[in-house]
């Protein structure tokens, strides 16, 4: 299948599911208020990698929240969905950018994803903070094809 639909009319704020795209395991999380404000007071140009690496969005955008988030989704004529929505939406591949391995939900030193195969640490972006990851996990072409649903790809 080239793409995956989403039912995120399913999914409550801090809940996580795993589906698969292409062929590989990508996270799709519904973020807590709290989480997005973590990811969106960060320092970018601190960051070890600082592209947004949003297939969505051009090669280097700037791995700000916003630029890694569903709001960088296309929306289908007609649909409306919220900011907020969008904004807590977070879809990645959950393949860890060091060596493949699938990281752990709600680990690590920012509460997020943790990689226990080298010591990945990503954060509530799914950005890479620390350990031999080099990238930040990356985000899948997504498009709102309804209020309730996201397809990838
Ligand atoms: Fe994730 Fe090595 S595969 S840290």
């Amino acid at each position: 299948l080239a793409s995956t639909e989403v039912n995120i009319a399913e999914l409550e704020e801090g809940q996580e599911i795993t589906v698969i795209y292409r062929e590989r395991p990508h996270f799709v999380r519904r973020r807590t208020a709290a989480e997005v404000e973590a990811a969106r007071d960060v320092n970018i140009a601190a960051l070890p990698d600082r592209d947004a690496r949003n297939f969505n969005l051009g090669d280097g955008a700037p791995a700000t929240d916003e630029n890694r988030s569903a709001m960088t989704a296309e929306i289908a004529e007609g649909v409306e969905i919220e900011d907020a929505l969008r904004a807590s939406l977070l879809v990645t591949s959950a393949n860890c950018t060091h060596l493949g391995c699938v990281p752990t939900e709600g680990a690590g030193d920012y509460g997020a994803w943790f990689c226990p195969c080298h010591g990945s640490h990503y954060d509530t972006s799914g950005r890479i903070r620390r350990g031999p990851a080099p990238e930040n996990l990356s985000v899948p072409v997504m498009t709102f094809t309804s209020a309730s649903v996201l397809r990838l790809g």
